[in-house]
């Protein structure tokens, strides 16, 4: 057990197969006898999946702001009740999207002003920042071949859209290259995951 647990984010576009990455890591971590807990935004245990459920599929008209703050609600309940909880408790966290999702999706990709995205996520999260974000990247043909034909309300939003927000996944890494590591995730999994692990290593 760390006396000082460690919140992990992963991000990436839809299809980037961080999810995949995330429970290889989880096997991982677990068999090295750290104490994990996985969670994601939006959809976390509890009413975090009544939320998802409305951002994912309601099918009448949401105004961009109001997407904006479902998703700041999703993150505050999320770190409120399941994440300090738990860094708290000297667990490693691994969060299935988190801030930077906002700032990609809401800020790049609709086009909301960036600095406001920011500031809410700040009062989101009581202004704590992961100790490490893992970006996968991924080019937008690849990702959506790999989302298919079953699209949800976000990943129907359109090819530019999804350009928007790949680049600005990338501007986000480039502003915060501590935190932020960003993986070719157009590889083979285990691959990806060899390089994952590279990195996480240095922060266990
Ligand atoms: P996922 O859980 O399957 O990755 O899907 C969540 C979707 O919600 C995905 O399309 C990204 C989107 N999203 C935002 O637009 N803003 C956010 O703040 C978060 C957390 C997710």
């Amino acid at each position: 057990m760390r006396d000082r647990g460690l919140f992990i984010t992963f991000e990436g576009a839809d299809g980037c197969g961080k999810t995949t990455q995330i429970n290889l890591l989880k096997d991982y971590l677990e068999k090295e006898g750290y104490d994990v807990i996985l969670t994601r935004e939006p959809g976390a245990k509890g009413l975090g999946e009544k939320v998802r459920e409305i951002l994912l599929n309601y099918d009448g008209v949401v105004s961009d702001r109001c997407e904006s703050f479902l998703f700041l609600a999703d993150r505050a309940q999320n770190i409120d009740i399941i994440v300090n909880p738990a860094v708290a408790a000297g667990k490693i966290v691994l969060c299935d999207r988190h801030i930077d999702s906002t700032v990609a999706y809401q800020g790049y990709g609709r086009g909301l002003d960036i600095d406001r995205i920011k500031m809410l996520n700040s009062l989101a999260t009581n202004f704590k920042k992961p100790d490490l974000t893992i970006v996968f990247d991924i080019d937008v043909e690849t990702s959506m071949q790999r989302v298919g034909k079953d699209k949800d309300r976000m990943e129907s939003a359109g090819v530019d859209f999804h350009n928007r927000v790949r680049d600005g996944y990338l501007k986000i890494a480039k502003e915060e290259p501590e935190r932020i590591k960003v993986i070719n995730s157009v590889q083979p999994i285990e691959k990806v995951f060899e390089e994952l692990l590279e990195i996480v290593k240095k922060y266990l």
